[in-house]
């Protein structure tokens, strides 16, 4: 902060930034996260690179075509490319978040091993874990983006005013959170709720994967573009993807997906309640056919 400003001016300009949104100070320097993933698709590709011209010198033949230092018996790390992208912080993170997932036996254990997993740089700025809510032993299990302010101050997902509708959608249907499990395809608050970057969502992934697997829900209601995007792996927007009924492969079985609008945009465009409202009967239908709603 500028230190020429009188203490009058400063307070006026952190005012301004708490209306503007700004609830957290991270760092004098801001950092590009968009930068890293570029870094990385770029480490990637070199790699593929370097892997092809080995493979094509092994299929050659090798040693007239090897460097003159390969052929005079270097030692192995001396010919090492100098992009090694299995030692990349950020890869390797997501292999350990994947590693790590996999491990976990219970949703208890999950829980236990994300909250004690250091990999994913969002948990050194949120205040805590936010794993889950409601039964786990519902037949719906709800995945939204991340957790806002709300939600990381009491370590629950959709606490805050859209939690709020969301219970009130639910309600709507005969559903409440004694009924359903609720969670977030990221489980640590993005600070400033900024928008999470490829890679966090990629070392996220695995996790809410397992907690999906492992919850073993009947139906599946995605959240918002963010949540429908990252678990139907897919480019579609929301718009066309909510209100149809696809599947969601576990590894273990497949169950029924359904995006629907996130409960903010809601907020946003109340015009778009009554397309959420289709989409809440469509679930409700198809609980009763499937069965009771416990
Ligand atoms: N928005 C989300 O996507 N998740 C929450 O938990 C809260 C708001």
């Amino acid at each position: 902060m500028n230190p020429a400003l009188s203490k009058p001016a400063l307070k006026e300009l952190l005012r301004f930034y708490v209306e503007a949104g700004v609830d957290c100070a991270l760092s004098e320097e801001p950092v590009d996260r968009y930068a890293e993933s570029r870094e990385l698709a770029e480490r990637r590709q070199a790699a593929r690179r370097q892997a092809g011209a080995e493979a094509e010198e092994r299929r050659s033949g090798g040693e007239e075509t090897r460097r003159p230092e390969a052929a005079a018996g270097e030692p192995a790390h001396a010919q090492a490319p100098a992009v090694a992208p299995a030692q990349l912080p950020s890869e390797e993170a997501v292999m350990a978040a994947r590693e790590a997932a996999r491990s976990a036996a219970s949703l208890e254990a999950l829980k236990e091993i994300m909250a004690g997993f250091e990999g994913c740089n969002l948990k050194r700025t949120a205040t805590q874990l936010v794993f889950a809510d409601g039964n786990p032993q519902g037949r719906v299990m709800f995945v939204g983006e991340a957790p806002g302010r709300d939600e990381d101050i009491q370590g629950l997902p959709f606490v805050g005013r859209s939690g709020q509708l969301l219970d009130r959608m639910l309600a709507a249907i005969g559903l409440d959170r004694t009924m359903v499990y609720i969670a977030n395809t990221i489980p640590w608050r993005p600070p400033g709720n900024r928008e999470p970057s490829p890679m966090e969502r990629a070392i996220c992934r695995p996790f809410i994967s397992r907690q999906i697997e492992l919850a073993d829900p009947d139906f599946l209601v995605l959240l918002g573009n963010a949540a429908a995007k990252e678990m139907l792996d897919t480019t579609m927007g929301i718009t066309r993807l909510r209100g149809r009924w696809s599947e969601f492969d576990t590894g273990r079985r497949k169950i029924r997906v359904m995006a629907t609008f996130h409960p903010a945009y809601l907020l946003r465009n109340a015009m778009q309640k009554k397309l959420v409202w289709r989409d809440l009967l469509a679930l409700s239908e198809a609980l009763s056919q499937a069965g009771d709603t416990q």
